[in-house]
C-alpha cells in the first residue's frame, strides 16, 4: 500500500476533480438518502457529492489516516472512516443508495469478486458508480516500469515488480457487472491536460502512480535519483508545444451499475 500525501495530491485538484463531477452528474438518482465515497482521499470527491446532493447523509472511507485527517478538517459535519475498501465490502452489511468511488479502486485487486460485492451494498434501484484511470499503457506509466527494471535500478525493487494498478478494459467490466445489475452505463474519456512543463507531469505522478516506486526505495538520495531519470524520460515522451507547455493525455474509465429495483410481486 503506497503512502499518501494530501497536499501533493491536491496540487492538481481541478484536473483530478473534473472526472468526479462528470461521474456524479451522470448518476440518475435525484435524491439519495445515504451515499458512501470509497477511497475518498482528502475529501475532494466527497465535496462534489455534497454539492450535488446537499441533503444526503454522506460517509467517506479511506485507508490512509493522513487523508482522512485532511478530509475531517475540511468537512467537520460528514462521517469519516479509516478502513480498507475490500475489508469493508466483506465485513460490513450496511447499504447505501449510492456506493461511489472516484480514482481509488485501481489500487484494490480482484475486481471480478469485489465489484459484484460492492453492488450488494447498494439498495434496490440505487447505483454503484466508479471512475478509474485507464492509462496504464501511457508513456508516463511505461517509463516508470521500464526505469525500475533497468540495470541502474532493478536491484532496488522487488524481483516480481511493484504492485501496480488493477484496471481492466471496459469489456471485462461489462462481463463482471452486466449479469448482476439491472442496467449498466459504461464509458471512457481521454482528458487532454495542458501542463506547464514535463516536470509538472512528474509532480502529478508523485501524488499517485509514482508513490509505490518511491516508497520501495531506501532513502531520499535514491528517490531523487529515480525521479530525475523519470523526468528525463517524460521530457522525451511528451514534446513541448509552441507556447512551451506540454499536452498530457489521460484516459479514464467510468462505470455506473444500477441495482435491481424492488420487486412488486
Ligand atoms: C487517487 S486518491 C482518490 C481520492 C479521491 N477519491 C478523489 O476523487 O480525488 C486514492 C485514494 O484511495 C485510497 N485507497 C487506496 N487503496 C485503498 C484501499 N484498499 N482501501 C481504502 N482506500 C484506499 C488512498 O488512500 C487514496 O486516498
Amino acid at each position: 500500500m503506497p503512502t499518501w500525501d494530501a497536499e501533493q495530491y491536491l496540487r492538481f485538484n481541478d484536473e483530478r476533480t473534473r472526472p468526479c463531477r462528470e461521474l456524479a452528474a451522470r448518476i440518475a438518482i435525484a435524491v439519495p438518502d445515504r451515499v458512501i465515497d470509497l477511497g475518498c482521499g482528502p475529501g475532494n470527491s466527497t465535496s462534489v457529492l455534497a454539492e450535488r446532493w446537499s441533503k444526503t447523509e454522506l460517509t467517506g472511507l479511506d485507508s490512509s489516516p493522513e487523508m482522512i485527517a485532511a478530509a475531517r478538517q475540511t468537512h467537520t459535519h460528514l462521517t469519516w472512516l479509516v478502513g480498507d475498501i475490500a475489508a469493508w465490502a466483506n465485513k460490513n452489511h450496511q447499504t447505501y443508495d449510492i456506493v461511489f468511488s472516484n480514482a481509488a479502486l485501481q489500487w484494490v485487486d480482484d475486481h471480478a469478486t469485489l465489484f459484484p460485492k460492492l453492488l450488494t451494498h447498494v439498495v434496490a434501484g440505487g447505483a454503484l458508480a466508479i471512475q478509474m484511470p485507464a492509462n496504464y499503457d501511457a508513456p508516463a506509466h511505461r517509463i516508470m516500469r521500464e526505469l525500475a527494471a533497468s540495470e541502474d535500478w532493478r536491484d532496488y525493487f522487488p524481483a516480481d515488480g511493484i504492485r501496480e494498478w488493477h484496471v481492466h478494459d471496459l469489456a471485462t467490466y461489462c462481463d463482471i457487472l452486466a449479469p448482476v445489475a439491472a442496467k449498466v452505463d459504461f464509458w471512457q474519456t481521454e482528458y487532454l491536460h495542458i501542463m506547464e512543463d514535463a516536470a509538472a507531469i512528474v509532480e502529478w505522478y508523485k501524488g499517485t502512480g509514482l508513490r509505490p516506486f518511491l516508497d520501495a526505495l531506501a532513502n531520499d538520495q535514491q528517490r531523487s535519483g529515480f525521479t530525475a531519470q523519470y523526468l528525463e524520460g517524460i521530457r522525451r515522451a511528451y514534446p513541448v508545444r509552441r507556447d512551451g507547455r506540454v499536452i498530457f493525455p489521460f484516459r479514464r474509465l467510468f462505470l455506473i451499475a444500477y441495482q435491481q429495483p424492488l420487486s412488486l410481486t
